[in-house]
């Protein structure tokens, strides 16, 4: 085309509620620029439907700059799109031609319920954070400065790599067992491996993973397709790792 605009064919899921059977729409869309995100041509799509008087397509999104995880979706088969190491809303339709036919679906694991069209429901990770993702600090005014404890580089490092799991569930959604362990794995990891993280580390892994099976989620079968696809290149090396503080916490007495 003269201006560079595309012309594309989307065939995307519609499902109005959980419990409605949902089917593949088809929809043409003109004039997408290369330099949109590929969240702004579902935007430009959107404001079509409504302008027809039909209901837009509903879907998740927040701070469209890959930090919330709240823009998950497959996009021709692959979680997050067809770039690595990136979330939806930084890809750009520069990474599609014009004429293209562009498959859009939800998350598909019976942990994630659909909510609406392209939306899932994830708050089977809000709970397993809620069972042990956290640090209990007391706080005064003569609580120790968390910078006065030594952290050896190595393990400061791992440990922020850890803490980039931004929670969108890319890993659990591309896993042929719906396995989380991956995202917990991140979660145990970024305090495992930090001093602050040790005095609460075996309740936190025990518990964390109970919840873990709580909510349905499957077990690892070293695919590695999760690492693939997640958009913040989260390592499976953190598996290992939260397996290890899971056999530690199981055999070794309390105190
Ligand atoms: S591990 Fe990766 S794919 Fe899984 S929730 Fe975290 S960021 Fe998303
Ligand atoms: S909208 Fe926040 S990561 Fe994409």
């Amino acid at each position: 085309m003269s201006n560079g605009n595309m012309n594309l064919t989307l065939k995307i899921w519609r499902q109005p509620n959980t419990n409605a059977s949902g089917k593949m729409e088809t929809y043409t869309l003109g004039g997408v620029s290369p330099d949109m995100s590929f969240l702004e041509m579902i935007d430009v799509l959107n404001d079509k439907l409504i302008r027809e008087g039909k209901d837009p397509v509903a879907f998740d999104h927040d701070c469209r700059e890959g930090i919330c995880g709240m823009c998950s979706m497959f996009i021709n088969g692959e979680a997050h799109g067809p770039n690595k190491g990136v979330t939806t809303c930084q890809l750009h339709m520069r990474s599609f031609k014009d004429g293209d036919t562009i498959y859009i679906e939800p998350w598909r694991s019976e942990g994630f319920p659909v909510i609406k069209d392209l939306m899932v429901d994830r708050s089977a990770f809000d709970r397993i954070i809620q069972s042990g993702g956290f640090i209990s600090v007391n706080t005064s005014g003569r609580t120790m400065d968390a910078n006065a404890i030594p952290v050896a580089k190595e393990d400061a490092d791992k440990s922020f790599d850890a803490a980039t799991c931004i929670g969108c569930g890319a890993c659990v959604a591309t896993c042929p067992n719906s396995s989380a362990m991956l995202f917990v794995s991140a979660k145990v990891s970024q305090f495992a491996l930090l001093p602050q993280g040790h005095p609460e580390r075996k309740e936190r892994v025990t518990n964390m993973v109970k919840q873990m099976d709580a909510e349905g989620f499957g077990n690892c079968s070293n695919i590695g397709a999760c690492e693939v696809q997640c958009p913040k290149s989260i390592s499976i090396e953190n598996i290992a790792r939260m397996n290890r503080e899971y056999l530690s916490a199981s055999i070794k007495p309390e105190n």
